[in-house]
């Protein structure tokens, strides 16, 4: 697995960001080069630790794991919401422990790859902003070794989930997405406007648990606590495909129908509209004329339904042998 397109991947693993990875892992063009940790779903130390295993049971162990930020930039991190990830944020199910992060930290590491890798790098990030965030203050040379930073995180027309205005990736930190959309750096941001579309059903979640392998039926189990969250919001057994939507986009495999590339604020004030992504997207009306100066590609729509090709990819793992 070496020569495709070297991916740093960013997660607060987490039920979708366990099907990202493995998706990621999925793609015969792009290799993972290294993965960073920071609080969200769980602590970021918890988050590597579910990385790592993850990682082993699909036979990945010798990708590099970092621990990035454990709180926020203005904020403690406090607790996840384990209602909708479990409290160990794989759904309770308990992993085979495997493999140690290394001893750099998530920036640290983002910043050594983007050395290694100047100028080719993908970075995707699909948790808080917080890693990202502290390596570019670390070092503001950073965005100009980077070739683009896929988020899954923000709504530029839908409302948010973690309050009315905030998708939870950008509420938790909004200072630390503002600096990342501020770095100069192109940013694709895959938000609610997509992700809430683009669904897992319970009939594809049980071809895994037929699968009858153990990898697979270890993944459903894992959604089988989220698909019991997004009952209550949904309405039905489905689950929404959030952080592998946001793969899926930065892989070229999921293709936006429309995704105009505009100016995109983060408002950082305290009151209700704090963590709301604000998309400059006025150019609507003629059809989003180019932006001088626009470095943020807001993905609006996707049109081929995700889910099946989420499925395959994952009926497809093979686990460590
Ligand atoms: C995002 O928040 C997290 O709970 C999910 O893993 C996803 O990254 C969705 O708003
Ligand atoms: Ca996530």
């Amino acid at each position: 697995m070496s020569g495709g397109i070297p991916v740093y991947f960013d997660c607060d693993t987490g039920i979708d960001d366990t099907l990202a990875l493995f998706y990621l892992l999925s793609r015969p063009n792009h290799d993972l080069v290294g993965v960073g940790c920071v609080s969200g779903n769980v602590d970021a130390a918890q988050a590597a630790r579910n990385t790592l295993d993850l990682l082993a049971l699909a036979g990945r162990p010798d990708v590099p794991v970092a621990v990035g930020e454990h709180d926020f930039l203005t904020a403690p991190y406090t607790q996840g919401p384990a209602h909708i990830h479990g409290v160990n944020g794989v759904g309770d199910v308990t992993l085979a422990t495997s493999g140690e992060p290394v001893e750099q930290d998530a920036a640290d590491l983002l910043i050594a790859l983007s050395h290694q890798y100047e100028g080719a790098l993908e970075v995707i990030a699909v948790g808080p902003l917080t890693n990202l965030a502290v390596a570019v203050a670390r070092d503001p040379e950073l965005a100009s070794r980077v070739a683009r930073v896929t988020i899954m995180g923000g709504a530029a027309l839908a409302p948010g989930n973690l309050s009315p205005a905030a998708e939870a990736n950008i509420g938790h930190d909004p200072e630390a997405a503002a600096a990342v959309f501020d770095a100069g750096w192109p940013v694709t941001m895959v938000g609610l406007d997509v992700t809430m579309h683009h669904r897992m059903t319970d009939a594809e979640r049980q071809q895994l648990v037929a699968a009858g392998t153990p990898l697979q039926t270890t993944l459903a189990e894992i959604l089988d606590t989220y698909f019991g969250f997004y009952d209550g919001i949904l309405g039905v057994r489905e689950c929404t495909l959030h952080d592998p939507l946001a793969v899926a986009v930065a892989t070229g495999d999921a293709v936006p129908s429309l995704a105009p590339v505009v100016k995109v604020k983060v408002e950082t004030g305290s009151g209700p509209a704090r963590g709301a992504t604000v998309a400059d997207l006025r150019g609507m009306y003629r059809g989003h004329p180019p932006v001088e100066g626009a470095r943020h590609t807001v993905v609006l729509t996707i049109d081929r339904p995700f889910g099946p090709d989420m499925l395959e990819a994952l009926l497809a793992l093979k686990p460590a042998s």
